[in-house]
């Protein structure tokens, strides 16, 4: 497999020569380009040496590695000969080049005439990592199906701390073996996910709902599609866009959540409950909007169905993971949802103060399996943390059918 290393200019892109072994480690021959920005920051010697191939520096006039000035169509027979492009750093400007088409050096240019699958991991600083233009960008680069690598938190170059941070090395590299298709473990499988809240209204106008953003549901969604998974999302409102080759099934109420769940499960394999469902509703809503009066106002709520307790009782052999949002006993907790719930494995994670993991693009959790095992896993984005829950739930799966 051959990838194309893109590397821009920001501090980090000292941190592209490891990947680069790290690329290569994992059977890529690797050849780099780097852009006028980023020789600021490290010198072409340092990938030519350490991949063995030529590093492109410009768009004309050259020098190759015999001496021969390169021809200037050079960044078609790259982009031709790659199976894959990864960028790292990925700047802000790159994004923004990569948007909206723009073509004024070899990297930018190549990437417009290559068509494989694109990896990029981007890195700045946070207030550019936040800035809409950015988002603006991310949002468009992933519709057109390219894998992004979200940044980590951490004390940036700047002195500033917040997301920004390179992810990685492991989790840039792993994603590209992904990319490629090297890793198609999930091939055969139909995997049936729930994400986001769920609405129950009070009225025609109101309604009661919690804090979820449907985050980690979607990367779940998008992990077990990139890795061969046929999909099937049940999805409470959020604010996100489907990812690539997924079914989405959108629903309000519990109650809808639960008719979805049910009229697929027969097909899944393997179904992840990531949804925060609410526990209760007003079984008879009113038709009419509720009137302020001077009065205390009570309202009786009613238990929703218990979807992961009932699907726990349909499962048969399916793999059935769920997860646990927590103030306090965290793995006690989850244990006792795995028990009463009849789950394989239940993802744990602590709720409430510094810990909300709500509508962070990052989780740190604790997955807690069937066969009294645990693995804590480290603070990662949500992209990752999915990537994880799949090894260790193919894992499990192995474990119970040795074990019958
Ligand atoms: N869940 C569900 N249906 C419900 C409530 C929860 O399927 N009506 C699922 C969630 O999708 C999640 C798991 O149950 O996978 C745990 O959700 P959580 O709210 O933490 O648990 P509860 O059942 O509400 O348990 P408790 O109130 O005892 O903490």
């Amino acid at each position: 497999m051959r990838a194309v290393l893109g590397v821009g200019g920001g501090i980090a892109a000292y941190k592209a020569a490891e990947l680069a072994r790290a690329l290569m480690e994992r059977g890529f021959a690797v050849q780099t380009v780097m852009t006028a920005a980023a020789q600021e920051f490290i010198t072409p010697l340092t990938f030519t040496s350490l991949t063995g191939q030529k590093t492109i520096t410009s768009l004309f006039a050259r020098e190759s590695a015999e001496g021969t000035l390169a021809s200037a169509v050079e960044h078609i027979g790259v982009a031709q000969g790659a199976d894959l492009l990864v960028v790292a750093p990925a700047t802000a400007d790159l994004l923004a080049k990569f948007a909206h088409g723009l073509a004024g050096d070899f990297l930018s240019t190549m990437y417009l005439a290559f068509t494989g699958p694109v990896v990029l991991a981007p890195a700045m600083n946070t207030a550019m990592w936040e800035h809409a233009a950015t988002r603006a960008n991310l949002e468009t680069l992933r519709r057109r199906g390219h894998v992004i690598v979200d940044p980590q938190d951490g004390l940036l170059a700047c002195g500033t701390v917040g997301p920004g941070r390179l992810a990685g090395i492991d989790a840039i590299a792993g994603a590209a073996v992904e990319a490629v298709g090297l890793r198609r473990d999930l091939e055969g499988e139909t995997v049936l996910i729930t994400a986001g809240p769920t609405r129950e209204p009070l009225d025609p106008v109101r309604f009661v709902s919690n804090r979820s953003s449907g985050k980690m549901g979607y990367a779940l969604a998008e992990v077990a599609a990139r890795r061969g998974a046929r999909v099937l999302l049940v999805s409470g409102p959020v604010a996100l866009e489907a990812p690539a080759g997924v079914d989405v099934v959108r629903v309000e109420t519990a109650g809808e959540m639960h008719d979805a769940v049910m009229e697929r499960i027969e097909e899944a394999t393997i179904i992840v409950k990531a949804a925060a469902v609410a526990d209760y509703h007003l079984s008879h809503v009113p038709t009419h909007k509720m009137k302020k009066t001077a009065m205390r106002l009570s309202l009786e709520l009613d238990p929703t169905p218990d979807i992961l307790a009932e699907v726990g009782q349909k499962k048969g052999d399916r793999l059935l993971i769920g997860f646990a949002a927590e103030t306090d006993n965290l793995v006690e907790e989850a244990r006792r949802k795995l028990r009463t719930k009849k789950c394989d494995m239940v993802v744990a994670n602590l709720v409430g103060g510094e810990h909300t993991a709500f509508e962070s693009d990052e989780n740190e959790v604790v997955l807690v399996m069937s066969t009294g095992e645990t693995a804590p896993l480290k603070r990662a984005a949500k992209r990752e943390i999915a990537g994880e829950i799949f090894d260790h739930a193919l894992k499990l799966r192995l474990a119970l059918h040795a074990a019958q």
